[in-house]
């Protein structure tokens, strides 16, 4: 894969206006919405649950990236995908002796299934799942919050997961994530780029994500 996939996270949207917010991603070249699940358990907020996604769904095409920050994810899990999900991504952390039956689950459910690793988890911990997964997300900032910065440590896991993946494995970073720490990332191996801030924040939307690419 060359491409490198943009995926705004709409946690930096307006979510008094998330239709327009994640219209104005979709005209403005992003390739998929990432969509950030917290259940104010496996991370201190929370934020939004398989409603809010099927209610998207209903207004836009959009490849839709959901990232689980949930304990228990494999009770949730259905929803989610009826809600219209197309990548379903788990943390290792949240499922540790049941993550080859979450992925199954996932699997069956007709959806691609991402594994994701917090900063202080070490790569090896997940050699065992690269290749049952579609996508691994190194998290290059503690889970919880948008708008922190980026832990360059974290970046050179990913070096660890493309030795280990497959070449079509996806190789997503999310967190701190702008036009310099994104290169970063794409020059270690990412081929996905998470932001949320960045890419909100900025006046000119459409060119803050052709920076990142
Ligand atoms: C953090 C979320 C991120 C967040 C990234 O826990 O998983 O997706 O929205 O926000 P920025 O890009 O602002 O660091
Ligand atoms: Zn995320």
């Amino acid at each position: 894969m060359n491409k490198t996939i943009i995926a705004p996270s709409i946690l930096s949207a307006d979510f008094a206006n998330l239709e327009r917010d994640i219209k104005i991603i979709e005209k403005s070249g992003a390739d998929w919405a990432h969509i950030d699940v917290m259940d104010g358990h496996f991370v201190p907020n929370i934020t939004i649950g398989a409603p809010v996604v099927k209610a998207l769904r209903k207004v836009t095409g959009m490849v839709f990236d959901v990232h689980l920050m949930i304990e228990n994810p494999e009770k949730y899990i259905p929803d989610f995908a009826k809600a219209g999900s197309d990548y379903i991504t788990f943390h290792y952390e949240a499922t540790k002796e049941k993550t080859s039956q979450v992925i199954e689950q996932i699997k069956s459910l007709g959806i691609k299934v991402g594994i994701s690793i917090k900063p202080k988890t070490k790569p090896e911990e997940i050699t065992d799942f690269i290749d049952k997964v579609d996508l691994v997300l190194i998290m290059t900032v503690e889970p919880g919050f948008g708008g922190q910065s980026f832990m360059p440590d974290c970046a050179e896991k990913i070096k660890y997961i493309k030795e280990k993946g497959e070449k079509d494995l996806i190789i997503e970073v999310d967190g701190g994530i702008n036009a310099e720490t994104g290169k970063i990332c794409r020059e270690y191996g990412a081929n996905a780029l998470v932001a949320g801030s960045y890419i909100y924040g900025n006046s000119n939307i459409e060119q803050a994500i052709y920076s990142l690419r």
